[in-house]
């Protein structure tokens, strides 16, 4: 496997099942990617239904994924974790064993073009919100690819 990939955000409900989604769908199989919020609040849930609803009209199934927990031991089996801002960067780096762990962990926008953005939450606003994510998650994800 060349690439284990993991994104991250905090509820692993909105945003990084998106993230999950599109890597998966841009990238080939040499790559395994997953997601994991940092709040335990929905381990166990599927994806927001809004989540479900922006990547299906854009050709992407994320309704089969459950979000769960990122653990230390990801720092283990992952060689690239994405983080969607700045509190997710800060919650995972807490949790860094060592440098290697901590060398591992990038802001998703941290590419040439977006400048280190965060991510917004939409949790609590409405569609356009997942639209907009939608389209800076996937400009993210496809200009990552090309550094892959
Ligand atoms: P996410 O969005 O981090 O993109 O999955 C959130 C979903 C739920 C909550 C916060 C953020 N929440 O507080 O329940």
């Amino acid at each position: 496997m060349a690439h284990r990939i993991l994104v991250v955000c905090l509820g692993n409900i909105c945003r990084s099942p998106l993230a999950h989604g599109i890597f998966e769908s841009i990238l080939d199989d040499d790559f395994f990617v997953d997601s994991a919020g940092t709040g335990a609040y929905h381990i166990g849930n599927p994806p927001d239904s809004r989540s479900i609803a922006i990547a299906k009209k854009n050709g992407i199934d994320i309704s089969h994924q459950k979000a769960r927990q990122f653990k230390p031991s990801d720092f283990d089996h992952f060689d690239a974790i994405y983080v969607m801002d700045r509190q997710n960067l800060k919650d995972v780096n807490s949790l860094a064993r060592n440098n290697q762990d901590y060398q591992k962990v990038q802001l998703l926008c941290d590419v040439e073009g977006l400048d280190g953005v965060d991510i917004p939450d939409p949790y609590y606003g409405g569609e356009q919100g997942f639209e907009a994510v939608f389209r800076l998650i996937h400009k993210a994800c496809e200009t990552l690819k090309k550094t892959f």
